[in-house]
């Protein structure tokens, strides 16, 4: 695919549209609507140190943590952009129990996406102007359509996603998605409304330099993971690496995508599952890094790969660039899995 640099994110859609196997522009309107709603999300986030909107909204939500106010804000904005438009017939999200089954205006629903969607990823960072973000996956439903969605069009194992990608408000405000076709990056100018495509083909360096942990935790982790974090830190070769870690998985990421490196979040005696959602966190960021030639692994298996049982379930997630994920992997290997 050949890409030019000063294009727009509109322009870009429909350009490759022909590119997506099912080619209707089904996907196209969806992936514009969640270009709409990051774009009011982003003016949300952007005046959260000027407003009283930062804060806990008072709820827990269904992982047990205290949900802030732009979480709910994000979700609500998402899930009113994509229902109002009637492009997709389910939507999953990190702030919602249960699915939502979307029947359209006169009951009937032709549409064939479902989106599950971490509306607002980092949110601990939210009060301390720091980068959040969200984080989104599409997967064509498995059930005829026209007829409401079931758990099964969610249960899909990542590796069946048909595009995924997620916003990133940080110091400028990015999409980055794939459709399977490479990964491209759109930077928001402000002063317009318009996402330009400031970073096309994006690639993960083969290897790199800086690893992304919370070691605080340390005491916790595998035996393989701690092994790994030693060899990091060793000095020899090009070692010891960079630590960075924000604590805000889709702005790691980026950066190691940009920069070269490894992010990790294994399970914990404290967390045996992993702390990260399989299907609105891990999935989608694994098909990004895949697609950018990176890897993606639960430190055993393929994260694309693993069969979802549950919509909210956890998994230990380590994905980056190739040769450090493969060496995570090794070192992982050295032990036997625990059960979790
Ligand atoms: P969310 O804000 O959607 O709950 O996600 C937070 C996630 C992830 O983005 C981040 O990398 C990780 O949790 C940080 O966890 P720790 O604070 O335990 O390191
Ligand atoms: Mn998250
Ligand atoms: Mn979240």
């Amino acid at each position: 695919m050949a890409v030019q640099k000063n294009k727009t994110l509109g322009e870009f859609i429909i350009e490759n549209q022909s590119e997506f196997q099912y080619s209707s522009g089904e996907l196209s309107r969806l992936i514009n609507s969640i270009r709409l709603a990051a774009k009011v999300v982003n003016h949300e986030v952007n005046k959260a140190g000027l407003v009283d909107i930062i804060g806990q909204a008072g709820e827990v939500n269904v992982q047990g943590e205290d949900q802030q106010k732009l979480d709910v804000f994000a979700n609500e904005t998402f899930i009113k952009t994509l229902t109002n438009r009637e492009i997709v017939c389910g939507i999953a999200s990190e702030e919602e129990e249960d699915f939502i089954t979307i029947q359209g205006r006169n009951g009937q629903n032709e549409n064939k996406y479902v989106v599950l969607i971490d509306p607002l990823d980092g949110s601990s960072n939210i009060d301390v102007n720091v980068s959040v973000g969200t984080i989104f996956s599409i997967y064509r439903r498995v059930t005829p359509a026209g007829t409401p969605v079931t758990l099964e069009d969610f249960l899909q194992p990542g590796k069946r996603q048909v595009a995924a990608g997620y916003i990133i408000y940080g110091t400028s405000t990015m999409i980055v998605y794939t459709t399977g076709h490479g990964v491209n990056g759109f930077t928001l100018n402000p002063a317009l409304g318009t996402y330009y495509l400031s970073h096309p083909n994006m690639c993960f360096p083969k290897d790199g330099k800086i690893y992304s942990v919370n070691e605080g935790n340390y005491v916790h982790f595998p035996q393989g993971i701690k092994d790994y974090i030693k060899y990091c830190q060793k000095e020899e070769d090009d070692r010891p690496y960079t630590s960075r870690y924000i604590g805000s998985l889709v702005s790691d990421v980026h950066r190691n995508m940009i920069k070269g490196g490894i992010y990790i979040y294994p399970n914990t005696s404290k967390d045996p599952k992993g702390k990260l959602r399989l299907l609105y966190e891990c999935n989608p960021m694994a098909f990004l890094i895949e697609q950018a030639g990176g890897q993606a692994s639960d430190g055993y298996r393929r994260i694309l790969d693993i069969e979802p049982k549950t919509l909210h379930q956890r998994t230990p997630f380590i994905g980056g660039s190739a040769t450090m994920v493969e060496k995570a992997e090794y070192f992982m290997g050295l032990y036997p899995q625990s059960e979790g």
